[in-house]
């Protein structure tokens, strides 16, 4: 009888110990699938000439991996309509960096950003324009 009461006693141990251990190893948090959207983004009620120029640029460059309209694509490449990388954070010179050299992981953990090849200044130029609208149609000045 002891060896029941005992036997019963480990299980529930061993049981409500798991309970608690088991979400800290299990990958709770990664319930998005890779590549779905890291956040939503407002469409402004229209873009500039400037910007629509950017945005077939970014469709074409950029939104592999920065998603369209730049919502981000979960580990893959982060969403630039996001405080990071709002106009005193992140001013159009890093931008026109981030398009010619690349980006060493830092922010995130999707690796790097390699350098985009075959587009111009004034491609990046018209994609910050686009960017920068979309942050502002958002919230982020
Ligand atoms: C192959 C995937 C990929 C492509 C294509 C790509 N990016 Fe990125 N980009 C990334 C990743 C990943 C990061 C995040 C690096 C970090 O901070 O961890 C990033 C970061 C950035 C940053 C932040 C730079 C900084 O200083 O922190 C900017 C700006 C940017 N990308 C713009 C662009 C533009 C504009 C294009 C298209 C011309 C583009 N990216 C194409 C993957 C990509």
């Amino acid at each position: 009888m002891r060896n029941i009461a005992f036997a019963t006693f480990i299980a529930v141990f061993i049981g409500l110990g798991y309970w608690f251990i088991a979400p800290k190893f299990s990958g709770h948090q990664q319930s998005m699938p890779m590549g779905s959207s890291i956040v939503a983004v407002q469409l402004p009620p229209d873009f500039s000439e400037q910007a629509l120029i950017g945005r077939s640029k970014f469709e074409a460059n950029c939104a592999a991996c920065h998603g369209t309209n730049a919502v981000g694509k979960d580990g893959i490449g982060p969403p630039l309509v996001h405080v990071i990388y709002e106009p005193n954070h992140h001013g159009d010179e890093s931008f026109q960096l981030a398009a010619a050299q690349g980006v060493r992981q830092h922010h995130w953990s999707f690796g790097n950003m390699p350098a985009v090849q075959g587009i111009t200044r004034d491609e990046v130029s018209a994609i910050i324009t686009y960017i920068r609208e979309l942050q502002r149609a958002n919230g982020i000045n």
